[in-house]
């Protein structure tokens, strides 16, 4: 596996493939990688003939209190993982590469941006908008992989492709865990022993809520009890607990359809997202 930081050299890479008529996929990252992105890469492998994997940590979605500066980075290990999954290239600009003096253009996303996260992280989905529009205008890849784990994160992107005319498949991928439930995230390297133990009442309690819900109950209460539960594991604050649209990613009066159950809550320095599909007829 190469590893390209020069966008003439990705350019020549790239093209070579595509000249060979190789259909090209791309899985974009931050880095640190987990077992949650390899599974990423091993579906990117079933979609085409050569995987790109790129490591970015994008200055513009952090805010400015956010962790760019103390998100892990471990760049040698990330590439020893990617090669014994199976990827052809690491794609690893530095920032004045993707950001050269005078970059000025901005990707924002209405509507499904602006709920849940993007509430509570404002510009957020902006840098990440523009940075996967960058993206992939630099690899042009015909498929591109998304956890679901970031689930209003693929739902931006899928809404940013179609919107721009991005000739692009966006293949959402679901949520890889550990054995308690825990959804795998770099950030779950900030938690503590207890913290750790106390982030299983994120999925538990959304599981929770599901059962309820799918059981008849009124939505309110059982968003209102899973609250309950993540504030007694010691979760403070709670970002949000909401039922939405699959899609839209907007509230629904009434429980019936492709729903999403989605929390986003802080234990100590460190905010876990987390969420769950809800089908109901
Ligand atoms: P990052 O947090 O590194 O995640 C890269 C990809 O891995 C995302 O699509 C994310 O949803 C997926 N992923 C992370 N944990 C996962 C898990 N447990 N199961 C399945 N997929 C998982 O998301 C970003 O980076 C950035 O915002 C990025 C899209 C790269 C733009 O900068």
């Amino acid at each position: 596996m190469q590893t390209i930081r020069e966008l003439d050299a990705l350019r020549n890479c790239v093209g070579a493939w595509q000249a060979a008529g190789d259909r090209i996929a791309l899985v974009p990252t931050m880095g640190a990688l987990h077992a949650g992105h390899m599974a990423l890469v091993t579906e990117a492998r079933r979609h085409a003939d050569r995987v790109v994997t790129s490591i970015f940590v994008n200055p513009t979605q952090f805010g400015p209190n956010e962790d760019l500066d103390r998100y892990p980075r471990r760049e040698a290990a990330d590439a020893a993982m990617l090669e014994s999954h199976g990827c052809d290239l690491l794609w690893a600009p530095e920032v004045a590469t993707m950001y050269p003096a005078g970059f000025a253009t901005n990707v924002s996303v209405r509507g499904v941006s602006e709920t849940l996260c993007g509430a509570a992280r404002p510009g957020h989905f902006d840098g990440v908008a523009t940075v996967v529009a960058k993206l992939f205008g630099q690899v042009q890849p015909d498929v591109a992989l998304f956890g679901e784990k970031d689930y209003q994160q693929l739902a931006v992107i899928r809404r940013m492709a179609r919107d721009l005319d991005i000739a692009v498949d966006v293949v959402g991928v679901p949520t890889q865990r550990e054995d308690d439930g825990v959804a795998l995230s770099s950030r779950n390297a900030y938690l503590g022993p207890d913290e750790r133990i106390a982030a299983r009442a994120l999925p538990r309690a959304l599981g929770a809520a599901a059962d309820s819900i799918a059981a008849g109950d009124p939505i309110a209460g059982a968003l209102l009890e899973a609250r309950r539960r993540l504030s007694e594991a010691g979760f403070t604050p709670i970002d949000y607990v909401a039922l939405v649209d699959a899609d839209t990613l907007q509230d629904v009066p009434v429980a019936k359809g492709s729903l999403r159950l989605l929390a986003a809550a802080w234990l100590g320095r460190t905010r876990l997202i987390d969420n769950l599909p809800l089908e109901l007829n």
